[in-house]
């Protein structure tokens, strides 16, 4: 009840949202259901190379979003990475790997509830594509709000969340 009276009035043309509207309206959005859940921050990278490599062209993605499976099939075609050829090289791609497993949602960083939903047999290439993100932006975004010249994409979390560097995607 709280969001859709909300959505209905902070989504109502995407295309009039400033990239500063979007923000304040996402942290509008966003505040009581943080205090509710408690408002726990993401894990975020802290290793310095994954930071670097996996930060250069999105945000480095906190690894508690995906499974351990997710990360390897990401990790094992970097040449072919959404488009880009994102490659590096053996040594690099290992140690990126093993901190990304090491902290996935069904290891150390994790949070087992993240997968539900999702089939041992199926292995998610994308966050957006995990059915707890598709519940959590469900009803709360309206689809045209990914496709605003500010935001671009899904995958562009930094646009609306501004916390997200730091691991906050609830209240910042
Ligand atoms: C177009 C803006 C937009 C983009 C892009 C976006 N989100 Fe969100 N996100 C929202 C809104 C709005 C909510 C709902 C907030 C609420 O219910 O309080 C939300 C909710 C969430 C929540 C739940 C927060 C909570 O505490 O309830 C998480 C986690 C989250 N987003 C992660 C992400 C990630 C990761 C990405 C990028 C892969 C992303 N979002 C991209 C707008 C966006
Ligand atoms: C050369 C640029 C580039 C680099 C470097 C890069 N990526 Fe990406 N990545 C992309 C693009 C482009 C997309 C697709 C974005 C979109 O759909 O808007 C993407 C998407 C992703 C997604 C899916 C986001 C979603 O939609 O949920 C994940 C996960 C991801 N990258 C992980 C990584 C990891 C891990 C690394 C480091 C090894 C990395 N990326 C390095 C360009 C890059």
């Amino acid at each position: 009840m709280r969001t859709s009276r909300l959505r209905s009035v902070l989504w109502p043309a995407s295309a009039a949202l400033t990239s500063a509207g979007i923000v304040l309206a996402v942290g509008a959005l966003m505040a009581p259901r943080a205090v509710a859940e408690g408002g726990a921050p993401f894990a975020v990278v802290t290793d310095k190379t994954v930071q670097t490599e996996c930060g250069a062209c999105h945000m480095a993605y906190p690894p508690g979003m995906l499974p351990t499976r997710s990360w390897q099939a990401i990790m094992g075609k970097l040449d072919d990475h959404f488009g880009e050829n994102a490659a590096l090289d053996a040594k690099t791609t290992k140690h990126i790997t093993d901190y990304l497993i090491a902290n996935a949602a069904d290891a150390g960083g994790g949070s087992a509830r993240r997968l539900r939903g999702v089939a041992s047999d199926q292995t998610p290439l994308r966050i957006t594509e995990m059915p707890w993100w598709i519940r959590e932006h469900r009803g709360e975004v309206s689809p045209s709000a990914f496709k605003d010249p500010r935001v671009k994409s899904k995958a562009n979390c930094v646009a609306c969340h501004r916390g997200a560097a730091k691991g906050y995607f609830g209240d910042d």
